[in-house]
C-alpha cells in the first residue's frame, strides 16, 4: 500500500503503517486525541510513534522552547517561518521518514498544516512561498490523514489557558496573540481542509472525547483497510 511521498528519492511504499496528523486551532482537543489513537492503534498490536510539532526530535524540541514561549513579538514572522520549518527538516529527517520506512505508524499532534494556518492565514505570509518552502524542505510528504479539531476560538484559547494555568507550562506565545489572530488561523484551517477532502476529516471539537475517539477510530479504518 502507498501511505506517502517521501524526500528526493520520490515514492516510498510503506507495508504496514500510515502517516496520521491531527490540526486545531490551541485548545481544539488535538493532543488528547492524539494521544488515544496511538493507545488504540497499539492495543491493535501496531508500532507506533507518537509525536508533535513543532518539535520530536532533539534538536527541534530545542527550536519548540524558542517559538512557542515568551512574549509574541520577541522574533520577526520570517524567522519564526524559517525556524518551524527548520524544526520540520530534521523532524522528516530523523524520525518521521525513518519510521515510515520501517513500517511504522506516525500519529504527529501537527504537522504542516500548522504553518500554512498559522503562518500563511494568521500572519498573512504569501501561500505560494509558503507551498514552495515546505516543498523544498520536505520533499511533498504529507499524512495520508488529517484530522482537524474545530472549535470557537474563545472557547479554544479558554481551554488552553485552564490547562496551561493547572500544568504550570508557559508555552503561550500564540495563545497571546488575541482572538483575531485565532480567528483568521481557524479559518485558514477549514480553507485547508475544503482544499484536500480525500486527506482532512473535519471533527466538531465540541463533542465528548468518547465520541470523538470513536469517529477518528472509524476514520482510520476506513482509510487505512490493514487496521482492524
Ligand atoms: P501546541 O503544541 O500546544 O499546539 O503549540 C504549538 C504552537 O505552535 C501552536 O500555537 C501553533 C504553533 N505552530 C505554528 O505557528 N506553526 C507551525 O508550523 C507549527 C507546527 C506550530
Amino acid at each position: 500500500m502507498m501511505l506517502a511521498e517521501a524526500g528526493q528519492g520520490g515514492i516510498m511504499t510503506v507495508p504496514k503503517g500510515g502517516f496520521v496528523s491531527f490540526e486545531g486551532g490551541d485548545g481544539s482537543g488535538k493532543s488528547t486525541q492524539a494521544l488515544l489513537l496511538v493507545q488504540r492503534l497499539k492495543q491493535s498490536g501496531h508500532r507506533v510513534v507518537h509525536t508533535r510539532e513543532p518539535g520530536g526530535c532533539w534538536f527541534s524540541e530545542q527550536l519548540r522552547q524558542l517559538l512557542v514561549s515568551g512574549a509574541p513579538e520577541k522574533i520577526n514572522d520570517k524567522t519564526e517561518l524559517l525556524l518551524m520549518t527548520a524544526a520540520r527538516i530534521e523532524h522528516v529527517r530523523q524520525l518521521i521518514e525513518p519510521a515510515l520506512r520501517q513500517g511504522q505508524w506516525v500519529v504527529s499532534d501537527r504537522f504542516l498544516d500548522s504553518t500554512l494556518a498559522y503562518q500563511g492565514f494568521g500572519r498573512g505570509m504569501d501561500r505560494c512561498f509558503l507551498d514552495l518552502l515546505q516543498q523544498w524542505a520536505i520533499g511533498g510528504l504529507v499524512p495520508r490523514l488529517t484530522f482537524l479539531l474545530l472549535l470557537e476560538p474563545e472557547e479554544g484559547l479558554r481551554r488552553s489557558i485552564e490547562k496551561r494555568s493547572s500544568e504550570q507550562v508557559r508555552e503561550t506565545r500564540f495563545e497571546q496573540e488575541g482572538i483575531a489572530f485565532q480567528r483568521r488561523v481557524n479559518a485558514g484551517f477549514v480553507t485547508l481542509a475544503k482544499e484536500s477532502p480525500s486527506r482532512f476529516r473535519v471533527i466538531d471539537a465540541t463533542d465528548s472525547r468518547e465520541h470523538i475517539a470513536r469517529k477518528v477510530w472509524v476514520a482510520v479504518q476506513e482509510v487505512f483497510s490493514h487496521v482492524e
